[in-house]
């Protein structure tokens, strides 16, 4: 019986259950000893390979990853998409510099919804951001569209303006897709822009693992981009922590070369064996045909929704976004009412509430209780709106530092409402988690603008210049 359970288990889940089995004397770390039902936590020991030194069985779960993936190189992470964005930028960094690259800040081109920890990635390694943002009136914190001939005038207007001050270059473009309310670009045709721009295209797929696994691959590295930073923990059976950062086989030759460096600059050297055990197990136990069923179960799901009124958004097959903008009910008002039916949602903003689905929910039970909490709750979804939905035209606010020049400068706490915030520098983002993505980045000056959209997301205080 052992042995057959032993027979499925990846390299990595073998090599610790064995362990656990011979129930020898630890003396190494970490400090429970393997009690407290912790047996499988386990550390550096000889066999248990070393995650940025992997040549055992670490390798063997990137091994295959690399293979479900179709990637040129795939590498484990145990602290998320964060730790995966940092390290991407970091080598697409180190590939501008080898390519003769000289600027001493050189430039990511990112579309303006980028989670915080590509800001923080842009203080640490000392690269200037240019944002791509449409004035836009439908404006959504979470949501940047681009198109790509958006992109490729993006590139064009920054390298024009370089033409006489040749003190930045630009290095990569980066984009999130799919984003937090289930928004996906057009991948295929933006990397197409930035390759034949001479740029790397990398993409923060945090939401977006899974996408490998559909009938239609619709996984960004299958559409084109050079890297990605896949959550594996967001919509595969991971443990929170897990992530991969992959190379396409169409990226430049040794684009990889420092991966692990750049993992374990912005990483523990301890990183988690129950993360890394569950990644490999996931790779075991992951069916593409499951995905397919579930598919299929939230299509049906989302016209019976329709059915009843309920106007949903985005395009992602397993994210199931209630749009908001027209109804009495705010995204955290919603959320509240579901709660009392004992369902808990992913993420709620005044416009939009989200629920992600994986093929682990129980089914049948969490769609119909999802769809009878629904339809007692349509009456006052429908009830239509005395709220008029916002609109904000989004525009850029003016850069007068970069978040890295602003880092170490003192800063104060102030209300939001206090009139003389406009014209003020900011000094942090405003960036409370979900989503992680702020109307203003450090550095950029208050406006109108801003203060209303802080206001329509309920923030009542920001970080200011002292
Ligand atoms: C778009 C996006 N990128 C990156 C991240 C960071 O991912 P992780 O939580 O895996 O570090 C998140 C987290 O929610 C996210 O929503």
């Amino acid at each position: 019986m052992k042995d057959k359970k032993n027979q499925n288990l990846s390299s990595l889940g073998k090599f610790i259950e064995e362990y656990k089995l011979s129930d020898g004397v630890r003396l190494h770390m970490p400090g429970h000893k393997g009690a407290f039902g912790f047996e499988e936590d386990l550390t550096e020991i000889k066999g248990a390979d070393s995650l940025y030194e992997a040549e055992g069985v670490i390798l063997d779960t990137e091994t295959e990853a690399a293979s479900l993936f179709g990637s040129r190189s795939t590498f484990l992470g145990t602290e998320g998409s964060s730790q995966i964005i940092k390290a991407m930028c970091f080598l697409a960094l180190k590939h501008y510099h080898e390519e003769g690259g000289s600027a001493e800040h050189p430039v990511i081109l990112a579309s303006r919804n980028a989670h915080k920890a590509f800001i923080y990635a842009s203080m640490l390694l000392g690269f200037d951001i240019r944002w791509m943002s449409r004035e836009d009136s439908a404006y959504s914190l979470c949501k940047c569209e681009l198109t790509p001939v958006e992109l490729e005038k993006y590139i064009d207007e920054f390298n024009k303006t370089q033409e006489q001050d040749r003190k930045s270059d630009l290095a990569a473009v980066f984009v999130t897709s799919p984003d937090y309310l289930g928004n996906m670009l057009d991948i295929k045709a933006l990397s197409e822009v930035a390759h034949r721009k001479g740029l790397l295209f990398l993409c923060d797929n945090a939401h977006g693992a899974y996408l490998k696994l559909l009938k239609e691959d619709l996984h960004p590295l299958s559409l084109g981009a050079d890297m990605t930073a896949d959550s594996a923990h967001k919509t595969l059976p991971v443990l929170t922590g897990g992530a991969f950062l992959h190379v396409s086989e169409n990226a430049p030759a040794g684009l990889e070369k420092d991966a692990k460096k750049a993992l374990l600059m912005f990483g523990s050297t301890s990183p988690s064996y129950l993360i890394m055990n569950s990644v490999a197990e996931s790779l075991k136990r992951i069916r593409k045909s499951d995905y397919d069923e579930t598919v299929q179960k939230l299509a049906k799901l989302k016209g019976q929704l329709r059915a009843l009124g309920y106007v949903l958004y985005g395009d992602e097959p397993l994210k199931l976004v209630i749009d908001l903008r027209n109804s009495v009910l705010t995204g955290p008002e919603f959320a509240e009412a579901l709660r009392s039916y004992g369902i808990e949602c992913e993420y709620a903003d005044p416009d939009f509430l989200v629920t992600m689905w994986s093929p682990y929910n129980r089914y049948p039970r969490d769609t119909e209780r999802f769809i009878s909490a629904l339809s007692e709750l349509a009456a006052d979804y429908l009830k239509k709106a005395k709220k008029k939905p916002a609109e904000f035209n989004f525009t850029l606010p003016q850069v007068h530092f970069s978040p890295r020049d602003i880092m170490f400068l003192p800063h104060k706490t102030v209300s939001v409402e206090d009139p003389s915030l406009i014209g003020k520098i900011a000094a942090d983002a405003v960036l409370s988690c979900p989503p992680a993505v702020s109307p203003i980045i450090a550095g950029e000056e208050f406006t109108e603008n801003i203060v209303s959209i802080l206001l329509h997301y309920g923030v009542t205080s920001v970080e200011i210049l002292a």
